[in-house]
């Protein structure tokens, strides 16, 4: 019997958290008996499924997965489907030991971290596509990555098979495209999406900050600003979308290091464009400055006329 799956087996009667010592799990059969064992116990698992390079934003999905569950697993895996060719795969930040040390004191019981030879062996055939909303926005410009996205998580999905999973609001048409993949193929489970966590000057936690030259972070809360200039509008009463993609622009185009590639005003569950802000819209926006690109969202809700 391994480790994993003894741990389970003290009683825990007096404490619903197994976190005394996380374990890290790399077999995807060690976390398939682990699970198995937990799942016969009627414990409730939690997933938050991670590339690792964790910062506030992973901690905050593992602390709440702590309070609503019995069992958190955290899965890490730098999935290689979801970068291009041309995309930072190689240079993404990675750093198990600071991991381990930030999961364990976030109270995770099981740090799953598959090599990518068990996830992804070279006769992979098999891929999850989601269609119309995977290909808009981000689907433009990195084609092919939320199959990548989609298809590790449901891989994850299936040998974890959590009651609930974690993500993070900040990677807002990643939700759509999960959630939808959740519905279309009857994974049994409920989805949670968290606020985006932030630096104190808006700018959305990422793993990917850090790429930034100090100059390009001092830039960088741009995007909050823009979107908080959204909001205040929205709130003043301007519904029309064209007009209040212009004042973003306008706020954008003050910083020349600055290149948008897109500020969308879209339906919250398709993705589509709005001409006007409906009851709930989300405003997608993504920048680049320098070698690194940023993305950030707003939910608007239209001000009922008094
Ligand atoms: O958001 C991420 O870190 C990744 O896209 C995810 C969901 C772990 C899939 O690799």
């Amino acid at each position: 019997m391994t480790n994993s799956i003894s741990v389970l087996e003290r009683d825990s009667s007096d404490s619903p958290c197994y976190n005394e010592e996380m374990k890290t799990i790399s077999s995807i059969l060690s976390i398939q008996k682990v699970v198995t064992a937990i799942r016969d116990k009627k414990r409730r698992i939690g997933l938050v499924p991670t590339m690792g390079a964790f910062h506030e934003g992973h901690l905050s999905l593992m602390r709440k997965a702590r309070r609503e569950c019995d069992i958190v697993v955290v899965s890490l895996f730098v999935n290689p489907l979801q970068f291009g060719p041309t995309e930072d795969f190689k240079r993404y930040p990675c750093d198990l030991m600071a991991d381990r040390k930030m999961a364990q004191a976030a109270g995770v019981d099981f740090l799953f971290a598959p090599t990518a030879e068990a996830i992804v062996p070279p006769d992979l055939e098999t891929s999850v596509s989601v269609d119309k909303v995977a290909s808009r926005w981000e689907g433009t410009i990195r084609p092919g990555h939320f199959r990548g996205v989609a298809t590790i998580v449901a891989k994850l999905f299936q040998i974890v098979n959590p009651h609930v999973a974690y993500f993070g609001q900040k990677d807002y048409q990643q939700t759509v495209v999960i959630r939808k993949m959740v519905r279309d193929l009857h994974f049994n489970l409920k989805l949670r999406i968290l606020p985006t966590v932030r630096e104190k000057d808006g700018l959305a936690k990422s793993s990917r900050n850090k790429f930034l030259l100090k100059k390009e972070r001092s830039v960088a809360s741009i995007l909050y600003r823009a979107l908080q200039q959204a909001k205040q509008s929205v709130q003043e009463g301007e519904h029309d979308c064209q007009r209040l993609a212009q004042q973003v622009a306008l706020i954008f185009s003050a910083e020349p290091s600055v290149q948008v590639d897109y500020i969308a005003f879209c339906h919250p569950t398709t993705l589509g464009l709005v001409s006007r802000v409906l009851r709930k819209t989300v405003l997608l926006l993504a920048v680049r400055i320098g070698s690194v690109r940023l993305l950030d969202n707003i939910i608007l809700h239209r001000q009922r006329a008094l």
